[in-house]
């Protein structure tokens, strides 16, 4: 079995089911997508499509784990704090 040698400190599992794509979904993934590149945040953080995560009426939803927390009904702004929230700050060596 391969393991990965470093892993993220967290996925964000964006559900890009076609509720929650209608209501933002697929636009939120490429947000968060878009940040994490912006600020290099890419080998500490994993952003993943999902399909429908059977909640649709709290849509669009954002998943963070290893936390568990389940974001429901998240905005563009809300998305914008997301990647801060999770992590933490990158201290110098
Ligand atoms: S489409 Fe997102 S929870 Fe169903």
């Amino acid at each position: 079995m391969k393991h990965f040698s470093r892993s993220p400190e967290c996925v964000f599992y964006v559900c890009c089911g076609s509720k929650c794509k209608k209501s933002g979904g697929k636009q939120l993934y490429k947000q968060l997508k878009g940040e994490a590149k912006h600020h290099h945040l890419k080998s500490r953080v994993q952003i993943i499509k999902t399909g429908c995560t059977d909640r649709c009426k709290m849509g669009p939803i954002v998943a963070v784990m290893p936390k568990n927390e389940w974001h429901l009904q998240v905005t563009e702004e809300m998305a914008a704090g997301l990647l801060n929230e999770y992590l933490t700050p990158h201290r110098p060596k």
